[in-house]
């Protein structure tokens, strides 16, 4: 049976518990929507397989995962600071293997990397100093979720239908979502509209998770098959797509979930605005297009037996990348924690994060 919450919406998707020697506590996705269960996290290698299998997914969520398992895999140290600071690094260089195309997690790891070092000094004030960092960033996310929902609300009138790819919801972030943070704020302001939520081959994010945790707050939720997004926008169900990224290059280029580059190419083809919500930590402007941004290749048993059903020739080749870019000029706007960017290039994403 599906599990119930109090409140409206899903509990926090992952936070520290206790002091040092607590652990990182994570909603373990892989297990929804048929169970609501906990991970505790007690040390690194246990955090690079949360993030390699998905129990913990979502660029700001792998961002704070991140954060949370540096600590994990320093907090048993002893030794001097000097040694202390190049086991961090090594700790940090191992996470950051486990997926490589959100920035979230970079961007994360290397905060407490120049944390650390700005510090300097005693060993175990360091230890405190970056719990205190990872709990600061996932402080952040939170704050930076909400602004988006607060700039991009706007976008969601009465009777709007709203197409959304993957999940870029509560479950991704700290709390609160991406994509769907304008949502949740329109709903609360009272307004009726509909979202369409793309199943989202093959690990099924959308039918999973988003239309999960929509309707957990009561928002009206239709899930489609990826393959249905043609027809559902030539029927004129559709007014507005928003999806979230996992990492935006200098020039607006942005890389999502596989199948987004296809929903805007659908969306343009019909009219339909395209909006993408992140955060200013996923944007990577190190990178002067999309091109450059490095695209995870996943298991081909993901395709061929996904969810422990063999569904293809069990030693069929399979094209499988978890992500694609969606060129900067279908994307009609960034909603960031910063405010709306319409048609963005280069210099207005510049000017942005300045
Ligand atoms: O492979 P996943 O589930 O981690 O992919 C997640 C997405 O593509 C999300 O849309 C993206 O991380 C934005 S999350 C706010």
């Amino acid at each position: 049976m599906t599990p119930t919450i109090s409140g409206t919406m899903p509990p926090r998707t992952i936070e520290w518990v206790g002091d040092l020697g607590g652990c990182a506590k994570l909603i373990d996705q892989t297990k929804l929507p048929g169970e609501l269960t906990f991970l505790e996290i007690q040390d690194a290698p246990s955090m690079f397989e949360a993030i390699l299998h998905l129990s913990v997914r979502g660029a700001p969520a792998i961002g704070i995962a991140g954060a949370m398992g540096a600590v994990l895999g320093v907090r048993d140290f002893s030794g001097e600071c000097d040694a202390f600071l190049a086991k961090l690094d090594e700790v940090c260089d191992y996470l950051a293997s486990s997926r490589p195309t959100a920035v979230n997690l970079q961007w994360g790891l290397d905060r407490m990397r120049r944390v650390a070092r700005a510090s300097g000094g005693d060993v175990s004030a360091l230890k405190a100093t970056l719990l205190a960092e990872a709990d600061l960033i996932r402080d952040e996310d939170e704050a930076m979720c909400r602004a988006i929902g607060e700039h991009g609300e706007y976008l969601i009138g009465d009777g709007c239908g709203v197409l959304t790819h993957c999940n870029a919801g509560s479950l991704a972030t700290s709390w609160f979502g991406t994509a769907l943070a304008p949502m949740y704020v329109a709903h609360k302001k009272g307004r009726k509209f509909k979202v369409y939520a793309d199943e989202t081959r093959p690990l099924l994010q959308g039918s999973r998770l988003t239309a999960w945790e929509l309707g957990q707050a009561g928002i009206d939720v239709t899930i489609l098959c990826d393959n249905m997004a043609a027809s559902l926008m030539k029927s004129g169900r559709v007014d507005l797509v928003i999806t979230g990224a996992d990492r935006i290059a200098a020039n607006g280029d942005a890389a999502n979930k596989i199948g987004t580059y296809g929903v805007a190419l659908l969306a343009a083809a019909h009219g339909i605005p395209m909006y993408v919500a992140a955060p200013s930590s996923t944007f990577d402007l190190s990178l002067g297009d999309g091109d450059e941004i490095p695209i995870e290749e996943r298991s081909a048993d993901e395709i061929r037996r996904g969810f422990g059903l063999l569904t293809a020739p069990a030693d069929a080749e399979c094209y499988s990348p978890a992500f694609d870019i969606t060129p900067a000029g279908l994307i009609r706007g960034l909603i960031t924690e910063r405010g709306v960017v319409e048609a963005p290039t280069h210099e207005k994403i510049a000017a942005l994060l300045g």
